[in-house]
């Protein structure tokens, strides 16, 4: 059960051993009438249903734009993109980055980020980069378009 120094057996090992979390972030663009009331919403829903489900992550939003991590156990995690793709409150879904790894969570709370626009636009610009796949290339361009406009219409 213990070693010589008092230590259980084993200890080290399941130091070791890291769970497998499998991640997923993407970006999209809120539905038209998504105001802040909606977005509580899908806060206060996420909230609720990720914990139950072992999913922690983070969700930025601004300039109609939403940006989310989320981690968790690999089928959890499958369900809750598909779940995220049927869901008519946002539109041009980009997959930015996805796989599963052994190692700590990134967020081991669940949180929400209101940012301004230039950030966002900085990780978009970064994204459409170094993405090769079409589909999402056309689909940055567009919210990054999309972003400028807001741009110059709040400046005027
Ligand atoms: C941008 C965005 C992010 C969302 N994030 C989550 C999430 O992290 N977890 C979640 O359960 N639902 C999330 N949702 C809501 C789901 O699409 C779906 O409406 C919800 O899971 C249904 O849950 P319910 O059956 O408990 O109402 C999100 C929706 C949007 C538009």
């Amino acid at each position: 059960m213990f070693d010589e120094y008092g230590i259980p057996r084993g200890a080290e090992f399941d130091e070791a051993a890291l769970p497998k979390l499998y991640h997923f972030v993407y970006c999209s663009r809120a539905a038209g009438g998504v105001d802040d009331a909606e977005v509580a919403r899908i806060v206060e829903t996420a909230q609720r249903n990720n914990l139950a489900h072992g999913i922690t992550g983070v969700l930025v939003f601004g300039s109609g734009v939403f940006f989310q991590w989320i981690e968790g156990p690999a089928a959890e995690i499958r369900k809750l993109i598909a779940t995220l793709h049927r869901d008519k409150r946002h539109y041009d879904i980009v997959s930015l980055s996805q796989s599963e790894e052994e190692r700590e969570r990134l967020y081991p709370n669940w949180d929400m980020e209101k940012v301004e626009a230039g950030d966002i636009r900085l990780v978009l610009q970064d994204a459409l980069e170094s993405t090769d796949d079409k589909n999402n290339r056309v689909a940055l361009k567009r919210i990054l378009k999309h972003l400028d406009s807001d741009s110059l219409n709040s400046l005027g």
